[in-house]
């Protein structure tokens, strides 16, 4: 298949890309400076000039395909609202150019704030509004193309998608560690967090691609939830610091904007995942790989 990947340059894109290659398919990479472009063409893709709110670009690039991808986000937790409504148009431009041609697109997504305090599965929807929701309003456009002619499915990945190159929530936890020299939890740090390798990842948006039915939730977890304070344990032997609670009245003080995430109890299946597309996550775990030592420069002392 030629299919066009945004957010190609990125952490999880950037696995994506060779993962669909290796499987035969053609890539076309979405580019917004002359420094990705390069990194694709590097990695064997083609170029396909624009930005996210370049909705024409955006519906060229998916109308001269057999498939999208679309990973491009802006993470600007500062600004999420706006980076959510760029996502939500980008979605409809790029549905819009495979209306009723029955080719795949699939959107990237995150389970954080899916169900609270019990397991997750595919089935669950999330609600609209602050919070892990905010992105709800993508993930159902994106499901709704399945009812114009397009085999659309979102993934949601965990909030840790971990792996060299990551930038994500783990790089920002050790970098409080070090800053506040503790390494800390919240409460009672029982919160599970679910996690998944980057290349198990880009494999399941590989399969998504190939074989997801139209209107299909998938989850990119391959733990079902990691408890935080065995994460923040791994960290605080990495660094050498002591590892702590934080009162949950002191984490928003303590993390910052993760400090809600940190606090969620957010397990979240794949098994439906798992059955439907036959996809078998089989590289390390989160804490596997917090003590292959890249996260820090080297294995632990
Ligand atoms: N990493 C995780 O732990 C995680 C967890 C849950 C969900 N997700 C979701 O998975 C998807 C991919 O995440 P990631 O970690 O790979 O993100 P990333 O490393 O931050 O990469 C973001 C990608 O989006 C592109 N991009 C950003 N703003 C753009 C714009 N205005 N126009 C065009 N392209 C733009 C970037 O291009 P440049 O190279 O030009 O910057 C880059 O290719 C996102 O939807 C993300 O929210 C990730």
């Amino acid at each position: 298949m030629r299919v066009f990947v945004t957010g190609a340059s990125g952490f999880i894109g950037s696995a994506v890309v060779p993962e669909l290659i290796n499987a035969g398919h053609q890539v076309v990479g979405l580019a917004r400076s002359d420094t990705s472009a390069a990194a694709l063409t590097a990695a064997g893709a083609e170029v396909h000039r624009g930005a996210l709110d370049d909705l024409a670009a955006l519906r060229a690039g998916a109308a001269a395909s057999d498939g999208v991808i679309h990973l491009a986000f802006i993470h600007d937790f500062s600004q999420f609202e706006n980076a959510a409504a760029v996502d939500l148009r980008a979605i409809e431009a790029l549905g819009s150019a495979l209306e009723g041609s029955g080719r795949p697109l699939v959107v990237a997504s995150g389970t954080l704030g899916l169900r609270p305090g019990r397991v997750a599965t595919e089935n669950d929807m999330p609600e609209e509004g602050p919070g892990g929701g905010l992105r709800a309003a993508s993930a159902r456009a994106a499901l709704a193309f399945a009812g114009r002619g397009v085999r659309s499915s979102i993934v949601r990945l965990a909030p840790s998608v971990h792996g060299e190159g990551d930038h994500g929530f783990v790089p920002a936890l050790i970098a409080t560690a070090r800053e506040k020299g503790v390494s800390g939890y919240v409460g009672d740090g029982a919160a599970r967090w679910p996690a998944v390798h980057r290349l198990d990842a880009a494999e399941l948006f590989r399969l998504a691609l190939e074989k997801a039915p139209a209107g299909s939730a998938l989850h990119g977890t391959e733990e079902e939830g990691v408890p935080v304070r065995d994460i923040a344990g791994a960290i605080g032997r990495h660094l050498g610091v002591p590892v702590a609670s934080v009162d949950p009245g002191e984490a928003a003080g303590h993390f910052g904007w993760m400090g809600a995430a940190l606090a969620a109890d957010t397990p979240t299946s794949s098994a439906l995942t798992r059955e439907l597309l036959g996809w078998r996550p089989a590289r390390p775990g989160l804490l596997a790989d917090l003590a292959a030592g890249h996260y820090f420069g080297g294995p632990a002392a």
